[in-house]
């Protein structure tokens, strides 16, 4: 019985394999892969941006201009501005590539395969595994309002979101493509991207730039701000818990610290002026004593990028490398866990010259992590303009 299978199996196997090679050499995705848009594009291009935020978009290389966000990003051709408004289309075409597994080399891996919504564009995971099943060294990150950054990646060594969103594509871990040429090729024979590619930039050629372009205008258009902090900016925080007022007093204390580095509208790297596009410069790092010892330096001696904790309740698990599964262990680290690392930031030294530790009783453990979870912004993990258009 059992031989009568294998001799049935392998014939079947030659067909499959056949099939598959055919599949390959004809290059073309599947009409069951093309990505279902709505018919009329959604808005992206009104960006809904509250005021106290606005101002901050400089640091990103952007301006806020009638409710329209214009990218400063400097043109390839040297020192000429491109003005490079987000267009519905331009956003559309941006969504379509960022969900599309097309963009690695062996179609298994797609940038929202690691940056999936449900988890506010991280991952849930320690690693992310890449198009090999290679496992990324770093934890990945959730997209938070990169428009307003110029603080890339956890060494903080990317200014222009531009520049970075073709980095992946290339990476050896990540997407694996031999070159953004290659890639160019490769899309143009799907026959759902000239059409795109035309709507957003007038004639149907892909290039890298337009890639870039339509990705920068993607990722540009996902604004977080609409969680229970931000609400409770109108109305004093009137929906606000005891304990999360209590979290809310300590993380911004004297004591705590925790705003003096996770600050402004972003609860990222606080301002410091002299930045590049004439706003401030926020490219923040700071050691935090993970470690007497570091596997991964970042950027240096330790120092690793301040991210934004917006959304952060969605984020886990923890730090560059993924190591807290939980905010309690994160707080435990802040309260109790900070290691005399050579290069530690000062604001973690005692006057005895020791790594500070906070004392937080229970109490207050639980109300900073009660006051970090009012920083989820539900609406952006729901908002279909960020869904993947190809389920
Ligand atoms: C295999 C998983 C993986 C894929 C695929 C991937 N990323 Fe990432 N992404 C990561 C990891 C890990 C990091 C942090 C890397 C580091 O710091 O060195 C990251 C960082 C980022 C950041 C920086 C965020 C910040 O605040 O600094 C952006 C933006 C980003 N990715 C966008 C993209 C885009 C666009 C694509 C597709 C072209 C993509 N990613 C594909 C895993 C991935
Ligand atoms: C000296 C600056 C500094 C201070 C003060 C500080 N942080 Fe951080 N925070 C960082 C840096 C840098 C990282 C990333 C470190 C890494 O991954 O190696 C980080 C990471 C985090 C993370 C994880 C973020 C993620 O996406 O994985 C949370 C949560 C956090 N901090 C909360 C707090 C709280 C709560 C406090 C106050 C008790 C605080 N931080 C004080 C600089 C600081």
């Amino acid at each position: 019985m059992k031989n009568a299978l294998y001799l049935f199996r392998w014939p079947l196997l030659c067909l499959l394999a056949v099939l598959a090679a055919c599949e390959l050499s004809n290059e073309k995705p599947s009409e069951m892969d093309a990505p279902v848009l709505p018919e009329n594009v959604y808005n992206y291009s009104n960006v809904d941006i509250p005021p106290f935020m606005a101002g901050d978009f400089s640091n990103g290389g952007m301006v806020v201009d009638n409710g329209q966000l214009i990218n400063l990003d400097f043109a390839p051709s040297g020192n000429s501005f491109e003005l490079a408004n987000i267009t519905d289309a331009g956003a559309t075409l941006g969504r379509v590539l960022f969900y599309d597994r097309q963009l690695s080399i062996n179609n298994a891996v797609a940038c929202g395969s690691c940056h999936r919504q449900e988890f506010a564009f991280a991952d849930g995971k320690k690693g992310s595994e890449g198009f090999g099943s290679k496992v990324t060294p770093r934890n990945s990150m959730g997209i938070v309002n990169v428009a307003m950054n110029n603080n890339l990646f956890w060494d903080s060594r990317i200014a222009s979101l531009r520049q970075m969103v073709t980095k992946p594509v290339q990476n050896h871990i990540e997407m694996g493509m031999e070159s953004m040429e290659v890639l160019s090729e490769k899309l143009a024979k799907a026959d759902y991207y000239p059409p795109l590619f035309e709507a957003a930039f007038g004639t149907p050629q892909v290039t890298e730039g337009r890639i870039a372009l339509a990705l920068t205008q993607f990722l540009s258009s996902m604004i977080t701000a609409n969680s229970k902090f931000d609400h409770g900016q109108e109305n004093n925080f009137a929906a606000f818990s005891e304990l999360e007022k209590m979290g809310q007093g300590l993380f911004f204390s004297e004591r705590a610290q925790c705003s003096s580095c996770h600050s402004g509208p972003n609860f990222s790297a606080p301002d410091a002026p002299g930045g590049p596009y004439g706003g401030s410069d926020v490219r923040g790092t700071a050691n935090i004593g993970l470690d007497l010892v570091y596997q991964d330096n970042g950027k240096g001696d330790g120092q690793f990028k301040i991210p934004s904790l917006r959304n952060i309740a969605l984020t886990a698990p923890y730090m560059h490398d993924g190591r807290f599964n939980t905010l309690e262990e994160v707080v435990e680290h802040y309260n109790s866990g900070i290691q005399a690392h050579h290069n530690l930031d000062p604001k973690f030294i005692g006057p005895d010259g020791n790594p500070r530790r906070l004392g937080l009783n229970v109490m207050e453990k639980s109300a900073l992590v009660a006051f970090l979870k009012t920083l989820t912004d539900e609406q952006l993990v729901q908002d279909v303009r960020f869904s993947d258009p190809f389920r």
